[in-house]
């Protein structure tokens, strides 16, 4: 089935769609990205996910060829085109093509940054059947680069992660970084130890979650106790239940890690609570 995506200021089916083998995303990853949820038709933390963008735009010297006005109107305009009801939008943003390979970043002022947004339709996309078994998780260790806060479009080892995981016969991996867990390969890592919820603080070494602002905002507006700190992968095993979020998984329960199974082996009360939250929470405020 073709789709309708955007490229560089058109709509056009996506065979049309073109970007220069030069284009710095393609030879150096230079660029960002956002991944953006759509449930019944609407965007879900457009403004979290557009001032993402823009942080990591800013944190790269990088110029946005669009205002975030232009930008939702162009998510709009292909969840309409596409007639997408539940699925995901992605936007990729490189620093352009200089017409060769080189280094050095290009003048902004000569060569404008490449902008390519894409849909994908995920019917049912709230009611992943994993969310009432939980997922099972490895660790790994974290070698990725030392921005992790930006949203960047290198995920090879994020790639490799889940190559890992699926390898040995699990769902997704979790990156350990001096013994403390990081995030997983495309979410942030929970664990709940007596009723606390206990995620890695923010800072360079993780990316800031969209889901995980608004997941902890839910949690302490709804009385729960929030810890923000490391945490190790034996504290993990040792914990009551876990979970992972993002926009694409919202809250999903953990319930193994390195084949460690946790509490009862099924999904937790606060996971499974805190998901139910969220979707209502997002969904009323969906644009
Ligand atoms: N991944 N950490 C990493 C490394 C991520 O790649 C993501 C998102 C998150 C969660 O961020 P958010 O809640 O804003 O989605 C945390 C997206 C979904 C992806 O690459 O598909």
């Amino acid at each position: 089935m073709s789709r309708i995506v955007y490229v560089n200021g058109s709509y056009l089916p996506e065979e049309e769609a073109k970007i220069s083998i030069f284009d710095r995303g393609f030879l150096m990853a230079d660029g960002v990205y956002e991944v953006t949820s759509v449930l019944d038709g609407k965007l879900l933390d457009f403004a979290g996910h557009a001032a993402r963008l823009e942080r990591s735009l800013a944190e790269l010297d990088m110029a946005c060829p669009v205002t975030m006005e232009e930008l939702l109107a162009i998510h709009r305009e292909l969840v309409a085109q596409n007639a997408i009801t539940d699925g995901m939008v992605y936007l990729q943003i490189t620093r352009g093509s200089a017409g060769d390979r080189d280094f050095a970043f290009p003048d902004p002022a000569k060569v404008p940054s490449s902008i390519v947004l894409f849909t994908q339709s995920k019917p049912g996309l709230a009611d992943n059947p994993a969310a009432k078994t939980g997922i099972k998780v490895i660790t790994v260790p974290d070698i990725r680069w030392g921005r992790r806060d930006i949203k960047t479009v290198q995920l090879l080892y994020p790639s490799m992660g889940k190559m890992m995981a699926k390898k040995a016969g699990v769902d997704d991996a979790w990156m350990v970084e001096d013994g403390f867990v990081t995030e997983g390969t495309s979410n942030n890592a929970y664990i709940v130890k007596g009723g606390k919820i206990i995620t890695r603080h923010l800072g360079s070494e993780i990316l800031h979650g969209i889901t995980r602002a608004a997941v902890l905002r839910f949690a302490r507006e709804a009385q729960m106790e929030v810890e923000e700190r490391s945490f190790t992968v034996e504290e993990a095993k040792g914990a009551d239940e876990a979970f992972i979020t993002s926009a694409s998984a919202f809250v999903m329960p953990v319930v193994e890690i390195d084949g460690a199974k946790l509490g009862t082996g099924a999904p937790g009360k606060v996971a499974v609570r805190l998901r139910e939250i969220y979707l209502d929470e997002s969904r009323k405020s969906a644009i």
